[in-house]
């Protein structure tokens, strides 16, 4: 099987989801436990082709094709094998190792059940916990919702989950970020009196965790898992799930907090989910419009929520859909989903929703915001500002029509034609690497595939890493992201006019170039990392000893080191 492990394509398929691999080509229907769709693979006028996700399997009842998500891609896209299982992984953010260097292991399999298994322990401790229930209760949480959330609540204890857990060994748990390791190597449970929200994906297992401070003094008020094999915060919506399972509803609710799913959820809006703590993503977005036929943005009322949704707006446009409805409800100053539809209740909340602001009037506001239009300067003003995100917009009819409504406001006919600037071409030789990588990204977002997904930029030790450590993060998310979306979402950033400086600096080098470059550059890099890491390892060594992990892996290194 050319080369690949059996054991990693397990994982791979463990990873993906067949609906979300198959769904872009095929318009699926839920039908019953599986979905249906006309089969793409023979002529018919009766869907035949059936989907389940249950299995992670595909059949046709008409032609008899049938097979995994694998087996579905080599057939549709006329791909091989490898170059499946590589594009596979790419999206699911795994690099496919090589026979030989790969350890046979069933890694995720024994993590998902590490996890499980400490969901078990919280939601047990809950049970216990006559504090932890009142305080449940004290939110206004009922019995049912909790289970369905199955909410828990992690014991005040040090070593609670560590002692539970002996028998599987504890870097299972270290890597589920169940349990950390101070600096004089003394471990302990990550979550210690805390109520806990599991964090499921779409397929409903148990990946992380988020924990909500509730004693005096605790901080922060809430405590996430890190990034695991399982977890990959941009790409996950807590509560995903449990929307998909509850609500057969063809909108969903995007809101900020897991008590604000919670809260929805039980005043009947089952259509809710969450982003965690971080940014809306392109990644979000494009697979909620998979599913679903409206999204709702609904933030805290507050300055920070507002521009939350502002951002929400820009990563929207170039992943916008004519047939697909994106929307922003803006709630009352001081209010967020949870508080408003405990005071207010059901109805009131349906009428927010009812008249929650669209895409287009939210955006055309923006642009209004302190602009005269009924001077020239005003409305010359306003065009200018329109440019920038009518041009991030697919074409189509909705771009169509919002460049006549921004005719129609400035009284003045205007297309935004792609303007055929002439790119100022400078040498970009005696750049830094990192200098080099930023400017690379920033032309061509979607190039940050091309570096590996575990590089350690902070291992580099070399000045602006941080920032391209952004960059990079940000890109992998969306993907999709234009030059000028991707600097938008930098503009508070202090390296602002820095970037943007690099941006308008064309570069003299076309696609391949560019990735040849970006190539040395990832190798360069990955020496770089190595060198500092022995470097560390040896100081380590000659002050305070290593441990045994530490030597193996000095070890490794050495024999691995890149010349
Ligand atoms: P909020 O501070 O608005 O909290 O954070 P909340 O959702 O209203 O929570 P309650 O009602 O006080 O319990 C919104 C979301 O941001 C993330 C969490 O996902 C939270 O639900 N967050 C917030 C963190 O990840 N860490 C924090 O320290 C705070
Ligand atoms: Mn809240």
């Amino acid at each position: 099987m050319a080369n690949i492990p059996s054991e990693f394509i397990d994982q791979l398929l463990d990873r993906i989801d067949i609906i979300d691999v198959i769904s872009p080509h095929v318009t699926l229907k839920k039908a019953g436990k599986d979905y249906q769709a006309l089969c793409p693979f023979h002529t018919e006028n009766t869907p035949s082709f059936t989907v389940s996700q249950n299995k992670q399997f595909y059949h046709c009842f008409g032609c008899g094709k049938h097979g995994s998500a694998i087996g579905f891609m080599m057939e549709f896209e006329g791909m091989d094998f490898v170059d499946c299982i590589e594009t596979l992984a790419q999206s699911a953010g795994m690099s496919v190792p090589h026979q030989g260097n790969y350890q046979n292991n069933n890694q995720s399999k024994n993590l998902y059940e590490v996890v499980e298994n400490a969901n078990r322990y919280f939601v047990n401790g809950l049970e216990k916990s006559e504090f932890a229930q009142n305080y449940i209760k004290d939110r206004g949480i009922s019995p049912d919702v909790s289970q369905i959330f199955q909410i828990g609540f992690a014991p005040d204890s040090w070593n609670g989950l560590l002692n539970r857990a002996q028998n599987n060994n504890q870097g299972e748990l270290m890597k589920a970020g169940l349990i950390v390791q101070n600096d004089n190597g003394k471990i302990y449970d990550k979550f210690r009196g805390r109520i806990m929200f599991p964090i499921q994906d779409k397929r409903g297992r148990v990946i992380a965790f988020g924990g909500r401070a509730v004693l005096a003094d605790q901080k922060p008020k809430y405590l996430n898992s890190p990034e695991t094999p399982l977890f990959h915060k941009g790409k996950e919506l807590y509560g995903l799930n449990i929307a998909r399972k509850h609500s057969k509803v063809k909108s969903i609710i995007v809101v900020e907090g897991y008590m604000d799913v919670i809260a929805l959820h039980q005043a009947g809006f089952k259509n809710s989910v969450a982003t965690l703590g971080t940014a809306t993503s392109q990644h979000h977005i494009v697979t909620l419009l998979r599913s679903y036929e409206e999204i709702t943005f609904c933030f805290d009322g507050d300055k920070a929520g507002r521009e939350a949704a502002w951002k929400a707006l820009i990563i929207s446009l170039p992943v916008y859909r004519d047939d697909k409805n994106i929307k922003f409800l803006f709630l009352p100053n001081e209010h967020d989903p949870d508080t408003y539809v405990k005071e207010f209740g059901h109805d009131a909340f349906q009428k927010q929703l009812d008249h929650s602001l669209s895409l287009s009037n939210f955006l055309l506001n923006k642009l209004k915001l302190n602009i005269d239009l009924n001077s020239i300067d005003g409305r010359a003003k306003f065009i200018d500002k329109s440019e920038a995100f009518v041009t991030e917009l697919p074409k189509g009819q909705f771009r169509k029509l919002l460049i006549e409504e921004i005719s129609h406001i400035s009284k003045t006919r205007i297309d935004f034609n792609i303007k055929n600037q002439t790119p100022k071409i400078q040498s970009i030789d005696q750049w830094t690497p990192v200098r080099k990588t930023i400017a690379i990204l920033l032309n061509k977002p979607g190039l940050v595939i091309n570096l590996p997904e575990n590089l350690r930029f902070k291992q580099l030790k070399l000045n602006g890493v941080n920032i391209l450590a952004e960059i990079v993060d940000f890109c992998r998310l969306n993907p999709h992201i234009s030059t000028a979306a991707l600097l938008e979402n930098f503009r508070q950033h202090n390296a602002y006019s820095h970037l943007s400086s690099l941006v308008t600096v064309s570069l003299n080098l076309n696609d391949e170039q560019l990735l040849l470059e970006l190539n040395d550059i990832k190798n360069y890099f990955e020496k770089v990392i190595q060198k500092n890491m022995i470097g560390d390892l040896r100081n380590k060594q000659a002050q305070n000893g290593l441990t045994a992990a530490e030597k193996t892996q000095l070890v490794e290194l050495l024999s691995n080191q890149i010349r």
